[in-house]
């Protein structure tokens, strides 16, 4: 074993603690990572809220760094290079997902970056908040030149999380998209479809935030507080992505898709009501999707690195993750924060 330092939560509080953070020895096929950026997700959000303290919460899902040290069998990495590591961190690599290139979906469950089982020794991983991380190289990805290390972080969550979905669903010139909740996955989704060629809309409770979704490249924000704009939106989108971080009625957005078209759920994860009169009124499709598979992540890095797409954030020393974690709970995010590790050294 050897150590780093990070932020982490020790019991059922709601405060994370600076404190020492085990990491495993190198194995053969690992590389020890430098964290320099890790951005903040609503997900570590909802994980410190349901965090009980029965084991080790280091939350941190999305990072870039620097490659320390890397073990015998590597090949990929040299020391030096620039990575970055999403939310998943292993899988078992012989199910029909990890054949397919979707170890995101793997039969036995992808290890996950933070509170996911390590498939060798059994402990609970540890997260980004830290200043290293030991990683299986085949999940971490060489970071294209001319990303930005520090908002090119969101992009190995938010970013692939909607990449997916914009891809499975066919989204390119021409399509309508619509992506309700502008925050850190949904300013992704905007950027990303517009790249594809995408016609895009931003559905919105917030509407003082028109003027960046424009300036994202959607070429009007719908107040979902409005009914007379939500009625005049009807069946309009091809696809709408809905990244909503709380509970909430799908009802009115399938209501925006147009016929045969798709409502993909990736924000908020968990039981959910649905009036199928909403899904049979036009043949309409309901869907989720969630992280990426290897292939699919690097080729959404090279997508973002040719189109100059990365994440608009707000750097923060990572002293102040409680501060991010309490704005990103209050909707005060435009429209990630990302955490500047150097302050753990
Ligand atoms: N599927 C996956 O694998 C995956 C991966 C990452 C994250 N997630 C989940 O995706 C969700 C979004 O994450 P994020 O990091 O993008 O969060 P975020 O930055 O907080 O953005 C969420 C947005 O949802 C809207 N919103 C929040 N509460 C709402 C409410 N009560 N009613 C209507 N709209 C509301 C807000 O947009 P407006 O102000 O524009 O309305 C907010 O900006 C979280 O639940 C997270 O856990 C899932
Ligand atoms: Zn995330
Ligand atoms: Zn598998």
């Amino acid at each position: 074993m050897r150590t780093t330092v990070g932020w982490r939560a020790d019991g059922p509080a709601a405060a994370l603690r600076r404190a020492t953070v085990e990491r495993r020895d190198l194995r053969p096929d690992d590389l020890a990572v430098r964290v320099d950026y890790c951005g903040v997700c609503h997900t570590d959000l909802h994980a410190v809220h349901a965090h009980t303290g029965g084991t080790n919460l280091v939350p941190g899902h999305e990072f870039t760094g620097v490659v320390t040290e890397v073990g015998p069998e590597v090949t990929g990495f040299a020391v030096g290079d620039p990575v970055a590591v999403g939310n998943i961190v292993d899988s078992c690599g012989v199910c029909a997902m990890c054949r397919a290139d979707q170890e995101n979906f793997c039969h036995e469950f992808p290890t996950l970056t933070y509170g996911g089982t390590d498939r060798h020794d059994g402990s609970t991983t540890l997260g980004g908040y830290s200043r290293e991380y030991i990683v299986r190289d085949r999940f971490a990805y060489l970071l294209p030149a001319g990303l930005d290390p520090a908002a090119a972080a969101p992009l190995l969550c938010a970013g692939i999380t909607v990449w997916e979905p914009l891809r499975a669903l066919g989204v390119g010139p021409g399509s309508r998209v619509a992506v309700a909740g502008l925050g850190g996955l949904g300013h992704l989704a905007v950027k990303l479809a517009v790249a594809l060629g995408a016609d895009t809309t931003v559905i919105s409770r917030s509407p003082d935030k028109a003027g960046d979704a424009r300036r994202l490249g959607a070429h009007d924000l719908v107040d979902s507080t409005d009914p007379d704009r939500m009625a005049a939106a009807r069946d309009r989108f091809d696809v709408v992505v809905d990244t909503i971080s709380a509970p909430h009625d799908v009802g009115p957005y399938l209501r925006l898709v147009a016929m045969d078209g798709t409502l993909s759920q990736v924000g908020y994860l968990g039981e959910l009501t649905v009036d199928t009169m909403d899904l049979l009124v036009g043949r309409k499709k309901l869907s989720s999707a969630g992280s990426g598979g290897r292939a699919a992540t690097a080729a959404m890095l090279a997508f973002c690195a040719e189109h100059g797409v990365t994440a608009d954030i707000e750097l923060l020393a990572s002293a102040r993750v409680n501060e991010a974690l309490d704005r990103l709970q209050r909707n005060d995010v435009r429209y990630r924060f990302v955490l500047d590790m150097s302050d753990l050294s």
